[in-house]
């Protein structure tokens, strides 16, 4: 059953006095470019503003092993390491440029990996924590559908899903966002067939079904541009998960 906020929210785990986004953004700073210019520009501006990670990074326990689903170029990985809590993150990203961009940038660290593939098709390892952060509205609905069951299916009862997607029937910033990321589809910035932007209560529907409840997440601004931070807790098995590797 999907609840909306939950009774309990979850204990946030403060960031400890090194400041993970200002290390991640020295290590940004101190990476050759090597042809690689405009995604370092990219990942210092995204570590620097998105809103998401001083978000997301308390939702995620020390020690927890993440799963990062379309994780570009690993920043989530990288600033989880640099917290320093003992969170393992494996990132699946199919773009090579990317994905190797990542992997340089990661270099040295033993936390963080990123392997460059499908997400649908490279085998996921057990974890208790996934990440799919603004990734969902790649895939037709029926296949965002197939993911959150295979993410059921796959997380241990009490794992988390940290969900970023946008709501379709957002207004004002959000049309902005929209149209920047149709933008950013076009000129293949984002490696996608295209983008299918859904109501926030379909998503939900579909997270009750694949056995998913929500949290509440504490301090959150709610709405980023039209983008909506979920954080999902796995209740029970839903009995008929599809195979989404197929
Ligand atoms: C908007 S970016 C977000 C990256 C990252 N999650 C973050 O928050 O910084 C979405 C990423 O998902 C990747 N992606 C989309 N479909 C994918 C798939 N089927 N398998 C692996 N990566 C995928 C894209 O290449 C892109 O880098």
């Amino acid at each position: 059953m999907l609840r909306t906020p939950s009774a309990e929210p979850p204990p946030p785990h403060a960031l400890p006095a090194s400041d993970p986004i200002h290390e991640v953004a020295a290590r940004l700073e101190a990476i050759s470019v090597a042809g690689d210019r405009w995604l370092r520009g990219y990942g210092r501006s995204k570590v620097r503003a998105d809103q998401l990670y001083p978000a997301a990074l308390p939702l995620i326990p020390p020690g927890e092993t993440v799963l990062d689903l379309g994780c570009g170029i690993g920043l989530l990985g990288l600033l989880l390491e640099a917290r320093g809590l003992h969170n393992d993150t494996l990132g699946i990203e199919w773009d090579p440029a990317k994905a190797q961009f990542g992997q340089r940038l990661a270099n040295g660290n033993v936390r963080t990996r990123i392997v460059c593939g499908d997400l649908f098709q490279v085998p996921w390892p057990p974890c208790t924590v996934v990440a799919v952060l603004d990734v969902l509205h790649y895939l037709p609905a029926e296949r965002q559908r197939d993911l959150l069951f295979r993410i059921g299916a796959h997380l241990p009862v009490g794992g988390r899903l940290l969900l970023r997607a946008m709501d379709s029937q957002s207004r004002g910033m959000a049309i902005l966002t929209r149209f920047a990321e149709w933008v950013a589809v076009g000129c293949r910035w984002n490696l996608a067939p295209g983008v299918h932007w859904r109501p926030l209560a379909d998503l939900r529907a579909d997270l009750a079904a694949a056995g998913f409840r929500l949290l509440a997440v504490p301090g959150t601004p709610g709405s980023m541009a039209g983008n909506q931070l979920l954080l999902c807790e796995k209740t029970v098995g839903t009995g008929h998960e599809p195979d989404a590797s197929a």
